[in-house]
């Protein structure tokens, strides 16, 4: 038995509120709803391809997305110091800005160890979408695709994850494996 009856509540009806609902005043209610969603206050514009492909800049990690273009981590390296450094300070090790943590680590360190693009990162796409869509954090969207690949390149080096001299585009990118790639453990596989 509940609470509310347990002690002698009773909800009230419909009735002994004064609603009484025929039928065909719902039918009615729904053809009016639906009229209404027929009318527009005709404002705004059409949504284009061209806006949906201004914000439609998701990469997967088979590389899917990614743009033409393309960059080595020397390039980046001027990129980073322009642009990221006064936030993420010299070499990615030593962030500045409140909030941002280092971005390179030696090899993983169990799940307590610091959880950077070098040792928790599953896929090297992650790098080049994130930077693209969020970073310079005070002003996102602002980097070339070339200039994205290259900051990207320039991460995965120093990460010692790609060498010097390897030009990162869109056909490279995917290829990149991460050193924790495979452990990463789904834990209700059933669920996906
Ligand atoms: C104005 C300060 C600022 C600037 C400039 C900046 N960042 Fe960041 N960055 C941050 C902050 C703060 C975070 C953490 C954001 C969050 O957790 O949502 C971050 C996070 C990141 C991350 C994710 C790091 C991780 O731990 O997974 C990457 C990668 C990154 N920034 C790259 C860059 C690159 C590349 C540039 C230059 C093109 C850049 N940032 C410029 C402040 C900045």
């Amino acid at each position: 038995m509940s609470m509310l009856k347990a002690r002698g509540f009773k909800a009230p009806g419909f009735r002994a509120l004064g609603f009484k609902v025929s039928g065909a005043t719902l039918a009615a209610l729904a053809l009016s709803a639906a009229g209404a969603l027929g009318e527009t206050p005709r404002l705004g514009q059409p949504v284009t391809e061209r806006d949906i492909a201004a914000w439609d800049i998701s990469v997967m990690p088979d590389g899917t997305g990614l743009p033409p273009g393309s960059g080595t981590p020397a390039q980046g390296a001027r990129v980073y110091a322009e642009k990221c450094s006064g936030c993420h300070g010299d070499n990615g090790r030593n962030p500045v800005a409140p909030g941002a943590g280092p971005m390179v680590s030696g090899p993983i360190a169990g799940i307590d160890g610091p959880k950077t693009i070098g040792s928790f990162y599953g896929y090297s796409t992650i790098v080049f979408d994130f930077v693209r869509r969020a970073m310079p954090f005070n002003m996102p969207r602002t980097l070339t695709n070339d200039e994205v690949y290259a900051v990207t390149a320039y991460l995965l080096a120093l990460n010692k994850i790609i060498g010097e001299e390897d030009a990162i585009n869109a056909e490279t990118l995917p290829r990149v494996k991460m050193p924790n790639r495979d452990n990463f453990i789904i834990r209700f596989p059933d669920r996906i």
